[in-house]
């Protein structure tokens, strides 16, 4: 598959989006959607893409307010298509808050998993109205088994995980291909040289790594790719041990 001439990026701050953008603007993407909360960082994002050549429009966006999301994905389709969507908002929570505040809790869950079912059910349709294009979707290893330190998020991402297999699975055949990605902790820039573990990775190596997922056509990327192995060593070991291991 070639790197898409448009991209609508839904959380369209998210460091590993932007990193993707300024990746597939460098090979082919000419237009760029950034979807989210109105700010100053969405607008100066917008012209850091703008200074790399690509023409960048911004749109109000919010996951937590579901019923709205047909009406912003229809506007931005209504004015082109759009070759891949990548579904970038999310949000980590604070887990130890989160247990003590239920509604801090839901509000992981609804960010997540619920604003993604929205947003991800309206693009899979715009993408098979067109007849073409590619659904990618920032899922995490957190979401492929639970742990004591992040279920809230992992389980929320465990849904979305398991949602976009489905979708996947639903839009096979039709010309809409859709992506997993599993990124295991994303070091910032600042932070890239003394967290660095043979696990971790970077904005810009999960974009590395989305572009060629997109070349071959991949449904699932983990970033670094011998999360693979590893993730499928841990989900078959004991609960005990690993509940010891995930301290
Ligand atoms: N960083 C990691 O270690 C890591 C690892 C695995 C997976 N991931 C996943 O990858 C994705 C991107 O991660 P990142 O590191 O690039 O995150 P990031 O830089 O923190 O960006 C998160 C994005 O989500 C948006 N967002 C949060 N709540 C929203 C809402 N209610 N409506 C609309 N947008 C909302 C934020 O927008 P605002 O600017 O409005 O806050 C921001 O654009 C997330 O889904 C994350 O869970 C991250």
């Amino acid at each position: 598959m070639r790197p898409p001439q448009s991209l609508l990026v839904l959380g369209g701050t998210s460091r590993i989006a932007l990193a993707t953008a300024r990746r597939l603007i460098a090979r082919r993407t000419r237009t760029v959607w950034l979807a989210g909360r109105p700010s100053p960082a969405l607008e100066s994002a917008a012209s850091e893409l703008r200074a790399l050549g690509a023409e960048v429009r911004t749109i109000a966006f919010d996951a937590l307010d579901p019923d709205s999301h047909e009406a912003v994905l229809g506007k931005v389709f209504a004015e082109g298509d759009i070759d891949m969507v990548l579904l970038a908002f999310g949000i980590l929570g604070d887990q130890a808050r989160d247990e003590r505040e239920p509604a801090a809790a839901v509000r992981v869950a609804q960010t997540n998993y619920t604003g993604a079912v929205a947003a991800g059910l309206i693009a899979a349709r715009a993408l098979q109205t067109q007849g073409h294009g590619s659904l990618v979707v920032l899922s995490s290893v957190a979401a492929e088994r639970a742990r004591r330190t992040n279920f809230i998020y992992g389980s929320s991402k465990a849904g979305l995980d398991t949602f976009t297999q489905g979708l996947g699975d639903a839009l096979y055949g039709t010309g809409v291909h859709v992506m997993v990605v599993r990124p295991g902790f994303v070091r910032s820039k600042t932070t890239a040289d003394h967290e660095a573990t043979p696990l971790t990775t970077t904005p810009e190596a999960v974009a590395t790594a989305i572009e060629l997922g997109l070349r071959r056509g991949s449904e699932t990327v983990w970033v670094p790719g011998r999360l693979r192995l590893v993730m499928w060593a841990l989900r078959h070991l004991p609960r005990a041990l690993f509940r010891r291991l995930a301290e």
